[in-house]
């Protein structure tokens, strides 16, 4: 719902963000393309969501397609994506500056991959923490597919994505997901640091790199190391103990053996999903997935 009829400034609109008292009204969306973003399967997670519940988590946030769509009160989000996790601060604190200086990209081959090869450069370190995530969301709408890949190096190289008109700058959803924010705890941490955190009755939504269905789909290194078989091991070690404490938790991955054998002793629903990640056009259709509860 739009909230204003007439121009407002950021600060004013995100002060009536924040007198708001009925949060639910207002809507936003994911800022980011993200691979394995869960946003054609929010209707299958909304329904299977607890009845009630204190705290949100989702340790492995991505572009948080469930917590936008959420909006809890009290949040917690995590990924150890420390790019990822500098945009999430300043979209939460300083969304401002980073709408102005989003303003400035253009969408041509040339400044892309100028932009793409800032990181390659000795001044990169000086830039500031609005500069790096304004290149992000840049990079992230006007590279193919929204991907993120880096080089043996550590720098991103995702080549330009040819799109006519991306929404570099989309002010409003920027804003709206900064009230969000401002009401969520931001961490670069692994998804066991969840543990410490969250208490009986909260809930924890985790979407971790899937099992691959085969080696060449596998598409579970987003940064840095891959996503392996004693890290999805850790991560049913870790649901068993927060099942003993009484916290609620609701887990997808891909359909696969593997997986059903993991979580064997939890309530398991196969669902469809529609998979983009693959780039060949035969990569994509429905799929099914799996959904894992301990309630
Ligand atoms: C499937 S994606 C999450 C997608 C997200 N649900 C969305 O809607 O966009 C998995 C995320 O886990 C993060 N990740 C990988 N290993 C991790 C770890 N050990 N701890 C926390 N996050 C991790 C990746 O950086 C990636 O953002």
């Amino acid at each position: 719902m739009k909230l204003y009829t007439i121009k407002l400034s950021v600060k004013e609109q995100l002060e009536l963000y924040r007198v708001e008292k009925n949060f639910e009204k207002i809507s936003c969306k994911p800022f980011l393309k993200w691979p394995g973003g869960k946003r054609q399967l929010l209707p299958e997670l909304m329904k299977r969501l607890p009845k009630e519940y204190n705290m949100f988590f989702e340790p492995f946030v991505g572009g948080g397609a469930l917590l936008f769509r959420v909006k809890p009160d009290y949040g917690y989000i995590s990924d150890i994506n420390p790019d990822l996790i500098n945009l999430y601060e300043v979209v939460q604190d300083n969304v401002e500056e980073l709408i102005e200086n989003l303003k400035i990209h253009r969408n041509t081959e040339k400044y892309f991959y100028e932009l793409r090869n800032a990181d390659r450069t000795e001044e990169y370190k000086y830039w500031n923490k609005v500069e790096k995530a304004s290149r992000f969301i840049y990079l992230n709408k006007t590279c193919f597919n929204g991907l993120y890949r880096m080089n043996s190096d550590g720098h991103f190289n995702v080549p330009f994505g040819f799109y006519k008109n991306p929404t570099i700058v989309d002010t409003d959803n920027l804003i709206a997901c900064s009230a969000l924010l401002k009401k969520t705890d931001i961490a670069l941490a692994s998804f066991e640091a969840v543990e410490k955190k969250a208490r009986k009755c909260d809930f924890v939504y985790f979407d971790p790199p899937y099992v691959p269905l085969n080696k060449t789909s596998s598409f579970t290194k987003y940064y840095k190391d891959d996503f392996d078989l004693d890290a999805q091991f850790a991560l049913r070690e870790l649901c068993d103990r927060l099942t003993k404490r009484g916290v609620y938790f609701m887990l997808s991955n891909s359909y696969t053996e593997t997986v059903k054998e993991l979580y064997k002793s939890y309530d398991i629903k196969t669902v469809k999903a529609n998979r983009a990640i693959n780039c060949k056009a035969n990569g994509r259709g429905k799929i099914n997935e799996l959904i894992v509860t301990n309630y």
